[in-house]
């Protein structure tokens, strides 16, 4: 399907009628097992924790809108980031970018160095850093592009590059600008992931993850830790993300829009400083957003002067909703260093340059002129 363009791609891939009744919508194979048709054979399934029909299609949709050769659903964004380590050894190295979802480092330092994997956080928006940082034993550099919640970018295409020259490959968490604004398999990563509760659904109502890979090696190496470590995401939540991806486009459209007028807003606005944005001018690597991203997306992330007003900002909110997650349909705001930085200590969040009074936004797709002016009334209570 790859000769269509993204929003046929959106609507089309994986999600042609059933071939059994003409619905249009893919089925919800809620069946664990399936009956085979002899000794060893079977009709495409056997046991839904190795395929199943309502995931088979989503991971062909999934992988049609990375450009990759093969997409694997996970339970979780954190199943999918634990199946994309989990592969590694003991005496294995990994990079990880410093400024990446808190949770990420959660598993890193509380599981994955338990089983020997030594894991080293650097700066991955410095090339010279990352070339530093490169050993013989390094397997996998794991990048969040943009950052959360600072919004640093990392150079995807120069940072496979030196990972490649050093025999290992890279991984790029793609949940804040998803498929439609970034395409790190195509800049040169090697593997892609998502947490699909965010964008990728985009509607708030269910949680998932996604592994896309670039060859037919990763294909092998993640439909087997998909069978053996079984996290795999339910068939109902399958149906929901492919239900998600038809409007993903739209959506996105929308949620940039949004964002762009929201980071215009607060720019200009004296109770806000540090307001991180790539699709401003004024943010420092706005010319690497232009060159790898196709679009600006909708986080962003300023500070306050304190927690206090931070709080009242937050309390005082009437459309946004002060909750973790992101990329759903209505506008967020949360205070990073309790929520998605809860788990790391003040003194690491500090040296991060994430403060008391950083917010993180998701603009939704309500509209503009309504969010702004709420924006403007809670910030008028600080
Ligand atoms: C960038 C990023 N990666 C991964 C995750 C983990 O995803 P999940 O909550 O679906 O496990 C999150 C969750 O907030 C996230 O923001």
């Amino acid at each position: 399907m790859s000769e269509y363009k993204y929003s046929t791609l959106a609507v089309h891939a994986g999600q042609h009628p059933d071939p059994l009744t003409g619905a249009v919508n893919v089925p919800v194979y809620l069946s664990s097992t399936f009956e085979l048709t002899g000794i060893g054979t079977d009709r495409g399934w056997d046991y839904s924790r190795a395929g199943n029909p309502t995931r088979d299609r989503l991971e062909y949709a999934l992988a049609a809108l990375e450009g990759g050769v093969s997409g694997h659903a996970f339970t979780t964004g954190m199943a999918a980031i634990s199946a994309l380590v989990a592969p590694l050894h003991a005496g294995d190295h990994l990079v990880c970018s410093r400024d990446v979802y808190a949770g990420t480092v959660r598993l890193f330092d509380q599981i994955v160095s338990g089983y020997g994997i030594e894991i080293e956080y650097v700066d991955t928006s410095d090339l010279t850093t990352v070339e530093a940082a490169m050993r013989p034993n390094t397997r996998l550099v794991h990048i969040e592009t943009p950052s959360n919640p600072l919004m640093v970018l990392t150079d995807i295409a120069a940072v496979s590059r030196i990972a490649h020259a050093h025999g290992a490959e890279v991984s790029v968490d793609n949940t804040f600008l998803s498929p439609v604004l970034q395409n790190p398999l195509v800049l040169g990563a090697d593997i892609v992931m998502h947490s699909t509760t965010k964008y990728l659904n985009g509607h708030s109502d269910g949680l998932g993850g996604a592994l896309i890979g670039s060859t037919a090696e990763h294909k092998e190496r993640f439909l087997l830790v998909q069978k053996a470590a079984g996290a795999v995401m339910s068939p109902f939540e399958c149906f929901l993300v492919l239900r998600g991806i038809k409007t993903l486009p739209l959506r996105v459209q929308q949620h940039e829009e949004n964002g762009h007028a929201v980071a215009e807003f607060l720019s200009t606005h004296p109770k806000v400083s540090r307001l991180a944005y790539p699709g401003l001018k004024s943010h420092p690597q706005y010319d690497l957003a232009v060159k790898q991203q196709k679009g600006f997306g909708s986080m962003m992330s300023f500070e306050l002067k304190s927690r206090d007003e931070a709080a009242r900002f937050l309390g005082a909110l009437k459309i946004f909703l002060n909750a973790e997650s992101l990329g759903g349909v209505e506008s967020l705001a949360s205070h990073s260093a309790t929520t998605t930085h809860g788990s790391v200590s003040e003194e690491i969040r500090a040296s991060m340059g994430i403060n008391e009074g950083r917010i993180r936004l998701s603009i939704g797709i309500e509209d503009k002129e309504d969010i702004i002016a709420d924006l403007d009334q809670a910030l008028a209570t600080v």
